[in-house]
């Protein structure tokens, strides 16, 4: 059944999902994106189960309560039904809300291991981790799928698998695994699967700007939305398509900006390097100046720079980006 809370707002926005992004949707982008507010809730990059896993030691990554005013999902990762099961309810009794299985992930290390987009290519295994855990959890459950693994060939079968091994719901990022994230990705696969399924179809996959959102709605009859590499090139994005709903325009001051940025680093980790810290922002650097955003001319030279202090690179982030006009 649909959790209670998966709904569009009062003035019809659609629920709105924060990605799981490994590696770059961490803890400190989460929490610059809660500051800046505007999505329902955030998904946590995967937390993975290998096997032999000891789940009280790796459940420990999740706090419950990382984004105070949003709920935060815990995503799991992993191919054994029984530890996977463990897992979750693990999760469950450190506070999770809601836990999502990731069948997506395309790394041949975790794929080689039978998890993510490996699950794919077995329904019924596919349908054996997500029973397992239902059955062990008392809160909702979705899955979050790609389209397949080298193709399409067991589309429909994964999705009828995930709804009658009781997921709640599920996320489509269509693209086969094989596809990795080569555009575009073919909402009308999610399109399909909202024909072919009784339960909620979260949309994901190329949403970069408001206009993408209303037309994934439009042509996918999703139930909500899910970004991820949008919001980390325009952190106004969820404001900004909520705004749209509400007949209002959300133009972002520059001092919400600085204030995301500043928020960003403020949460990296007192122990990291400063040469990790100047690495995580040329990375939010990377996406904050692609290809069509306004930051673009500014890429180049960000990107070369070399400082000791993620405090200076920061610096000369916001004097060369208050160039431009926002
Ligand atoms: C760097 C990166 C890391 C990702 N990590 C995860 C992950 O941990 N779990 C997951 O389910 N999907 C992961 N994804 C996939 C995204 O959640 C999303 O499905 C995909 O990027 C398409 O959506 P987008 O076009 O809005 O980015 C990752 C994507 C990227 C780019």
């Amino acid at each position: 059944m649909a959790p209670a809370w998966l709904k569009s707002d009062p003035k019809g926005c659609p629920y709105l999902f924060l990605a799981p992004m490994e590696g770059v949707g961490d803890r400190c982008f989460r929490k610059a994106m809660a500051f800046v507010g505007g999505m329902d809730r955030a998904v946590t990059e995967f937390i993975r189960v290998p096997r032999e896993a000891h789940v009280k030691s790796l459940a420990k990554v999740y706090l419950a309560n990382e984004l105070s005013s949003f709920p935060l999902t815990a995503q799991i990762m992993g191919g054994e039904p029984d530890l996977m099961a463990e897992m979750a309810l693990e999760l469950e009794k450190r506070g999770a809300d809601h836990i999502d299985i990731n069948c997506g992930c395309p790394s041949n290390t975790v794929t080689g291991r039978g998890a993510g987009s490996s699950l794919l290519k077995d329904p019924r295994h596919l349908y054996e981790v997500a029973k397992s855990v239902k059955t062990a959890i008392n809160i909702p459950l979705s899955l979050k799928l790609r389209s397949g693994f080298d193709d399409t060939s067991l589309f429909e079968e994964n999705l009828l698998a995930a709804q009658e091994a009781g997921s709640d719901f599920i996320t489509l990022h269509p693209r086969t695994k094989r596809e990795g994230y080569k555009p575009p990705a073919r909402w009308d696969l999610i399109a399909k699967a909202k024909k072919l399924l009784s339960i909620p179809v979260i949309g994901n996959g190329d949403i970069n700007t408001v206009e993408d959102a209303f037309n994934i709605l439009e042509q996918t009859k999703c139930d909500g939305l899910m970004i991820g590499r949008g919001a980390l090139m325009n952190p106004f994005i969820f404001q900004q398509i909520r705004a749209q709903y509400h007949q209002k325009t959300f133009t972002p001051s520059w001092e919400l900006f600085e204030a995301y940025l500043k928020k960003f680093v403020s949460m990296f980790p007192v122990s990291s390097l400063e040469k990790h810290k100047v690495n995580k922002l040329k990375q939010l650097t990377s996406f904050l100046c692609s290809e069509k955003a306004p930051f673009a001319p500014l890429k180049k030279s960000l990107l070369s720079l070399q400082v000791k202090t993620s405090q200076e690179y920061l610096n000369h982030m916001l004097n060369l980006f208050q160039t431009i006009a926002f």
